[in-house]
Parts: structure tokens; sequence; C-alpha cells
């Protein structure tokens, strides 16, 4: 067992979380969770996408945010680029980590991203390379790392590779993502037992969706793997528009509990992100969707 002392937590809540909301969220109400965040502990927090806003409308205000949030120096505020289009506004707006989304399953790359997993990574190619050239962090994301919305079952060996070829095209890190948070503890295992023959744990972050109560089992495993970054969700906020069925990611006030009652460390503030949690919940008109933020109370 090489169950890691300190765990990195990478925010994804005002991405991840509020892409999934139906309806628009007021800029400023972005920019506020972003902020209030920022004053947590929280090293990465992922702000926002610059993908088509046809595609996903509530995400069509990216340059906005970027240009309002008050950045701390010692956080990374990441955000996601489909393609060089999305890269070139991402720059403009002052993005200095970038993340490229791929999927272990064709059916959802097509209805994701429009693009077949080859096609996708070609693409992606072509944003590493400019990263690559302007001095821009690069991480990667595989999108139904253990089932797919459409496809049901996905191979590890499928998502294996999508990491190999990520990791090859530069990304620091690559996030194996259970989009619709289907996966069990066993299924975790598998996957990783493939994953990590090929790649280093050290390389990886894991990316739960609680769909069905699995994601801090699933993260246990993971840890026990040596996995020590995890993506997590303010308030369990989240979803993927393109993922049907998928629900909230593990709220990271829940992962964040849990870390500490295991004496490994994040440098996170568990009050402060139930605060954030409570916070975001208010503006969008219901309670938290995290065990921990009820437990607390306001
Ligand atoms: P497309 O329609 O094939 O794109 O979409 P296109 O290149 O043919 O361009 C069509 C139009 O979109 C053009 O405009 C482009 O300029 C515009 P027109 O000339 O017709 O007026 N366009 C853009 N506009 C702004 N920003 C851009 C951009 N690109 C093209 N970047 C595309 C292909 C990839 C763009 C589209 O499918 C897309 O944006 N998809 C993103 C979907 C998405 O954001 N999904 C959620 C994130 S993934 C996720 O949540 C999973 C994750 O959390 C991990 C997990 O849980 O497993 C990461
Ligand atoms: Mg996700």
């Amino acid at each position: 067992m090489s169950r890691p002392t300190h765990v990195t937590l990478y925010e994804v809540g005002p991405r991840d979380g509020l892409q999934a909301e139906a309806q628009i969220v007021p800029t400023a109400t972005k920019i506020a969770l972003i902020d209030h965040l920022s004053q947590t502990g929280l090293r990465f927090i992922e702000a926002t996408s610059f993908v088509s806003p046809r595609w996903v409308p509530q995400m069509g205000d990216a340059g906005d945010v970027m240009a309002a949030i008050t950045r701390a120096p010692h956080i990374t505020y990441p955000v996601l680029t489909p393609n060089l289009k999305g890269y070139e506004a991402a720059l403009a707006a002052g993005a200095q980590s970038v993340a490229i989304f791929a999927a272990a399953s064709e059916t959802f790359s097509q209805k994701n991203i429009n693009a077949s997993i080859h096609e996708s990574l070609e693409r992606f190619a072509a944003v590493a390379q400019r990263a690559r050239d302007d001095g821009i962090a690069l991480r990667g994301y595989v999108s139904c790392a253990l089932a797919c919305p459409y496809e049901g079952r996905v191979v590890p060996e499928a998502v294996s590779e999508v990491t190999l070829r990520l990791m090859e095209m530069g990304c620091y890190e690559v996030s194996l993502g259970d989009t619709i948070g289907r996966g069990t503890p066993g299924d975790t295992q598998r996957l990783l037992d493939v994953v990590l023959k090929r790649t280093d744990a050290q390389t990886l972050a894991v990316h739960f969706h609680d769909t069905w109560g699995q994601a801090l089992a699933n993260i246990l495993v993971s840890l026990d793997y040596g996995i020590r970054t995890v993506d997590a969700s303010v308030g369990g906020l989240g979803g993927c528009p393109y993922a049907p069925g998928a629900s909230g990611n593990v709220a990271t006030e829940d992962v964040i509990y849990m870390l500490n009652g295991m004496g490994i460390e994040t440098g996170v503030d568990l009050d402060k992100v139930i605060d954030a949690a409570w916070s975001i919940s208010d503006a969008l008109g219901r309670p938290p969707r995290s065990k921990a933020a009820i437990a607390r109370g306001r």
C-alpha cells in the first residue's frame, strides 16, 4: 500500500459543476464562487471552459469570468480548451493552464466534442503543440474511464491507450473521469491495475462523479494505488450536458472530511469550503448535495 500523506485537490466546481446547471448562472455568481474558493487553501480551481457557446451556453461568459476573478499568485486557474479556437481565446483571457478532454468511448466522443477519438487526439495535438511553444501548462482528461452513457462498460485498455497518447502530447497530468458516476471500487481497481502498468501514479488524477454513491470509496481505492491528485466539486455540483443521467462530482468538502480523518493533508480548510458550498447553493436556490455541508449546516 502506497497511500500518500498529502493529496492535491483539484477543484472543478466552477467548470464541471456550473456547466451542468440548466438555468444560466449569472457571471457575477460564478466570479463570486471562484473568489470565495480562492480563500480556502485550494491551489487548483478550474474556472471555466472555452468551448462552443452553442454546445454549452452556460460557459459562454468564459472570457468575462477570467477577466474579473481575483487571481491569487499561488493558485492556478485552468480552463478547458477543446480546440485551437478555444485555446486562443483562453490565452487572450490570460489562462496559464489549459485542459484538453478526450474520451475512451467513441460514442461519447462524438456526442461531446463532435469528433471520433482519433480526430479529437489530432485536434488536441495541435493545442498541445501551441501550449508547449507558449509555456502553458497542459492537463488531460479521459472521460468514460469506467463507463459510457451510450456504450456501457468501457475496457481499461481503451482508457490506458488514450491516457498514454495524452501524456505523449505533453500533459503533465491526466485525470481519469468516471463521467457518469457508475463505477465501483472493483471497476476502479481493474482500471488502475491496467493503466498503472504503463504510467506513474504521480502523473494521474482521479475524477469521480457520485451518481451511484461510489465516489469516496473509489477515491479511497485510488489512494491505495498511490494516486495523489483528486478532482472534486464544491457542494457536489456537477454533471456533463452530454452525459445523460450523470449527477454531481464528488463534493470537495466530503473528500476533505475523509482525508482529514485519515491524517492526509490537503492544505484546504474544510469550514471555508463548506461556507462556499452554502453560498453557491443559496445562489442556485437549493441545498448543497454534500453530506459534510448538510452535516455541519450553515
Ligand atoms: P463543432 O460544431 O464540430 O465545431 O463543435 P466546428 O469547429 O465545426 O465549429 C462550429 C462553430 O463553433 C463555428 O462557429 C466555430 O467558430 C465555433 P460559426 O462559424 O458556425 O459561427 N467554435 C467555437 N466557438 C467558441 N469556442 C470554441 C469553438 N470551437 C468552435 N472553442 C466543439 C466542436 C469541440 C467546439 C464542440 O463540440 C464543443 O464545444 N464541445 C464541448 C462540450 C463540453 O464542453 N462538454 C463538457 C465538458 S467535458 C466533461 O464535462 C467531462 C469531464 O468533466 C471529465 C469527466 O467527467 O469524465 C472533463
Ligand atoms: Mg466531470
